[in-house]
């Protein structure tokens, strides 16, 4: 290799380096787009009224949350929490609405209740909200086809 090889390699180098910049940039700048994922929506879905979802939302219920909250929802005594009691709404701290519900889910409670944001995607996420919400008082069961 002569010099000037040398000298081309390493200008060739400087030239990839500054594509990768550009690169980057451009997918720094993309990134807002990506974190609305993480957005809390304004109005809940149509689905947490929805008697189907419910059902569907059991089996993602007893994957994702029987382990501390029981299968019956009323909570599992562990050693270090006792989660909250699902079906007893009017004992808990962080709302009962459907938005809240969803929150608590997609974002946790607490520092014992994990967030599910990045296992669960928002339409599984209202489908578990149905299901809260049915094991719930009868006033606020899903009650849409
Ligand atoms: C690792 C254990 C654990 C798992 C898994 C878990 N939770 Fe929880 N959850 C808790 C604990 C503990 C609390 C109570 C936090 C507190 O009161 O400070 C809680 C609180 C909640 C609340 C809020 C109650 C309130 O006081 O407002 C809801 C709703 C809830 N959980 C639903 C769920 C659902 C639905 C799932 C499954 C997607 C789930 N949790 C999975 C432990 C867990």
């Amino acid at each position: 290799m002569t010099s000037q090889h040398v000298k081309d390699t390493l200008r060739n180098i400087d030239r990839w380096r500054a594509e990768v910049f550009v690169a980057l940039f451009f997918i720094i700048l993309a990134m807002p787009a990506g974190a609305q994922e993480d957005a809390m929506p304004s109005e809940p879905n149509a689905l947490a009224f929805s008697k189907a979802a419910a059902s569907s939302g059991k089996s993602h219920y007893l994957i994702n949350c029987q382990q501390c909250h029981d299968a019956d929802g009323r909570a599992l005594t562990n050693i270090d929490f006792i989660a909250a009691d699902l079906t007893a709404p009017g004992t808990w701290y962080y709302g009962t609405t459907p938005l809240s519900i969803f929150r608590s889910i997609k974002f946790g409670a607490s520092l014992q209740m994990p967030p599910f944001k990045d296992s669960l995607g928002d339409e599984t996420i209202w489908k578990i909200v149905a299901h809260v919400l049915n094991i719930g008082p009868q006033a606020s069961r899903p009650d849409q086809d």
